[in-house]
């Protein structure tokens, strides 16, 4: 098993099986029901398979409240972001402490049960400033925020079905998988990658960079829900098999996905993002600039100060920290403010707006900004899209 405990200590598991599902289902067709949506269903099973240890549920009162005002849970283990139900008032009047409910997705499938152990109301304004550190609707994940009710029920939860994934499924590991296949490699220190972009070479340069002190590379891209103009999973998924059949020793990197939403809370989420690689077993997580930011919302090491301010034994998983890194086309190589003497002029820097308008047009970014064979696919993959 590898090496690194799980957050909180122990790798939790919420997925019921054989005669236990078989009970609870049968169960669950005289319980009341709550409508969730694919967000809530992909946080549902994160914790099933125990991504979100030690959370056994969404969170009670007393843990979200905790985790908004200190960035910890009720009992001081550190979490950053809140993971709740929001149930809308029709469902909500219908719950009763101390019973539980179904969670039925919008199909009718039940994904699993919640055992209530809190109703409660929450204050959205307050949450997206303590965790967005804006309240700006056009902030991502602030609009996510205030588009679902704000009546939350906590509770432990159990799986009884799982999402499926449309494609790429031979990409998906439950935590206990990469934490056998990780020792099962010998792998006794693993580096994981948050990603929710195509790889480009700065996160190239970055990965490489860490992977010369550890012994592998967990390249893990989110694959949730994300803003409609970041893009796709399944452009993105072609996209990292191509660099890493080109690019990678096939012996010290493993792909797997992150089948978690985008919140795009920045520094918070540095430290939620963090967590749950320790949970999939990484020792060390990488943080570059301005990590899982969206519009200038954060600065740019907003995210590593955050992370730093959290005392090493109460994260438990070793972060990487490394600054913005550019091409150099004096140097000729990948260098960032630490290893470059030169000046601006002489850094490419591409904007992703202007990056985006020449993978439309067909024209592959320069070399030294994309490998080529990523270019080909994100501009096959624009291609695919429809025109907005
Ligand atoms: S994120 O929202 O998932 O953080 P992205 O996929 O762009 O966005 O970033 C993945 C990781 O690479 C993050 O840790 C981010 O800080 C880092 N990163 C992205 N671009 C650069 C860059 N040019 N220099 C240094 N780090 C970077």
């Amino acid at each position: 098993m590898s090496s690194i405990l799980p957050h909180g200590g122990v790798l939790i598991n919420r997925v019921a099986e054989g005669a236990e599902r078989e009970e609870l289902l049968k169960q669950s067709r005289s319980l009341n029901a709550i409508t969730i949506d694919a967000w809530t269903i992909s946080d549902l099973d994160l914790i099933g398979v125990g991504a979100f240890s030690p959370l056994t549920g969404f969170m009670n009162e007393a843990d979200y409240r905790s985790v908004v005002d200190t960035m910890r849970l009720a009992d001081g283990t550190v979490w950053s972001i809140p993971i709740t139900l929001a149930v809308d008032e029709g469902q909500a009047s219908g719950l009763k402490l101390g019973e539980k409910a179904a969670l039925v997705g919008e199909d009718g499938t039940v994904y699993g049960v919640i055992a209530i152990e809190s109703i409660y109301k929450a204050d959205q304004s307050v949450e997206a400033v303590r965790v967005f550190k804006t309240d700006d609707p056009a902030h991502p994940g602030v609009q996510k925020l205030y588009s679902r009710p704000s009546t939350y029920v906590g509770g432990p939860v159990t799986v009884l079905n799982r999402p499926k994934p449309e494609r790429f499924e031979e990409f998906y590991f439950d935590p206990a998988e990469t934490r056998r296949i990780f020792a099962e490699k010998g792998w006794k220190t693993v580096v994981g990658f948050q990603t929710r972009n195509p790889v480009h070479r700065a996160h190239e340069y970055i990965q490489k960079s860490a992977m010369e002190i550890v012994d592998a590379l967990f390249l893990n891209p989110l694959v949730g829900e994300t803003k409609s103009d970041d893009v796709p999973a399944d452009v993105r998924m072609r996209s990292y098999l191509a660099l890493l059949e080109n690019y990678y020793p096939r012996d010290r990197v493993f792909l797997g996905v992150f089948p978690a939403a985008m919140r795009y809370a920045g520094p918070r989420e540095a430290i939620f993002h963090a967590i749950v690689r320790k949970n999939y077993g990484c020792t060390h997580f990488i943080v570059g600039r301005d990590h899982a930011g969206v519009g200038d919302y954060y600065g740019t090491y907003e995210a590593q100060d955050l992370l730093r301010s959290i005392p090493a034994e109460d994260l438990g998983i070793t972060p990487l920290y490394f600054e913005h890194s550019f091409f150099c086309t004096k140097c000729g190589n990948m260098a960032t403010s630490k290893t470059c003497p030169h000046g601006k002029e002489d850094h490419l820097h591409l904007s992703g707006t202007k990056v985006r308008a020449m993978l439309r047009d067909g024209i592959c970014p320069p070399p030294e900004f994309s490998r080529p064979e990523v270019a080909r696919i994100l501009i096959e993959g624009m291609a695919e899209q429809p025109v907005s």
